[in-house]
């Protein structure tokens, strides 16, 4: 039996802008992960070819038992087993397989679940192959199969979760693991609205034809927003100011600009205002937006007031990470 683990992940500044060059920074979530599970199957009685033999998916939290040679072309978890494969040159094995996914990420919720479970797959089947695999061919094999399930991905999801590590991220560049001088506390609330990525980008790109200046406007304004809140991350200090004064301030501008997009919801606006008014520094939400999850920064003397107010307004899950531990 071969396992391997990866985390969920949120997107602290910079969601959508990144889709358009602007940088963004993100933060592994370990408190929920997603597991793949290879085991090798018995022989059938029935010999080669029987219809246990092949390599079995078995996608519990969906639901879905099935046969990689039966998945289509476009199925994430298929593509991730084959580009494995392909990776190493290796025919797809006769080997007979269960591979099994559990994640308690949520689906659709911005914490990155489906490049969790592509990360956990292609980990524990590279283990299993005996040829590990490092952060930078796990996360490229697994933007392939972003590509599947968001279009047109940015690659920060496939990037963070691979690297297990907070990153700044430019498209198309090398990500820049960051420093966090002071960790920083979060809380990551989930409205319960499910909100597949893919539409929200789909949306944006079309606002985005619509009225180009405007919205590149906007992309510039989160970029400056990610490269200031990268400084002060890195250093932790700013001069005049506490550090989660400003930090929080930057987030909530994030917020405003997500707003603007069109890419925000009541749902999320209200659970950012609560925190806010609980004493949180700041609030935004966090991934590809219009349900799924927001996040608000706290320390440890707001913490419970926060968590408190958020479940009071209708959070249905609220997760303490920190950041930089
Ligand atoms: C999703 O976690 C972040 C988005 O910017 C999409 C992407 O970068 O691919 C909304």
């Amino acid at each position: 039996m071969t396992t391997a683990s990866a985390p969920g992940k949120v997107i602290l500044f910079g969601e959508h802008a990144v889709v358009y060059g602007q940088p963004a920074l993100a933060a592994p979530v370990t408190q929920v992960q997603a597991t793949a599970t290879l085991t090798p199957l018995p022989p059938s009685p029935t010999g080669r070819g029987g219809r246990s033999e092949g390599i079995w998916i078995d996608a519990r939290d969906v639901g879905r038992h099935y046969r990689l040679e039966d998945a289509s072309s476009d199925d994430p978890l298929a593509a991730a087993i084959r580009l494995t494969f392909a990776h190493f040159n290796l025919p797809i094995t006769d080997d007979s397989l269960r591979m099994t996914l559990e994640s308690t990420i949520p689906i659709a919720s911005g914490l990155g679940s489906g490049a969790a479970v592509c990360t956990a797959l292609v980990r524990a089947l590279a283990n299993y192959l005996n040829h590990p695999l490092t952060n930078a061919e796990v996360s490229s094999i697994v933007f392939e199969t972003e590509k599947l399930l968001h279009g047109t991905p940015s690659g920060i999801d496939n990037t963070v979760i691979a690297y297990g590590q907070p990153v700044y991220f430019v498209k198309g560049q090398s990500p820049i693991p960051f420093n966090v001088a002071h960790p920083f506390q979060l809380l990551i609330a989930d409205t319960g609205l499910p909100s597949p990525t893919k539409i929200t980008v789909g949306d944006v790109r079309a606002a985005r034809e619509k009225e180009p200046e405007r919205y590149e406007q906007m992309f510039r304004a989160i970029g400056d927003i990610a490269r200031e809140a990268r400084t002060l991350i890195e250093i932790g200090q700013t001069p005049g100011a506490r550090f989660a004064e400003t930090l929080g301030a930057l987030m909530s501008c994030n917020h405003a600009l997500l707003q603007q997009l069109g890419v925000s919801c009541p749902e999320l606006d209200i659970l950012a205002e609560c925190a806010r008014a609980a004493g949180a520094a700041g609030a935004k939400l966090s991934g590809g937006g219009r349900g799924g999850n927001m996040l608000a920064l706290v320390t440890p003397e707001t913490e419970s007031a926060v968590r408190a107010a958020l479940e009071m307004a209708g959070a249905k899950r609220v997760i303490g990470t920190v950041v930089g531990e």
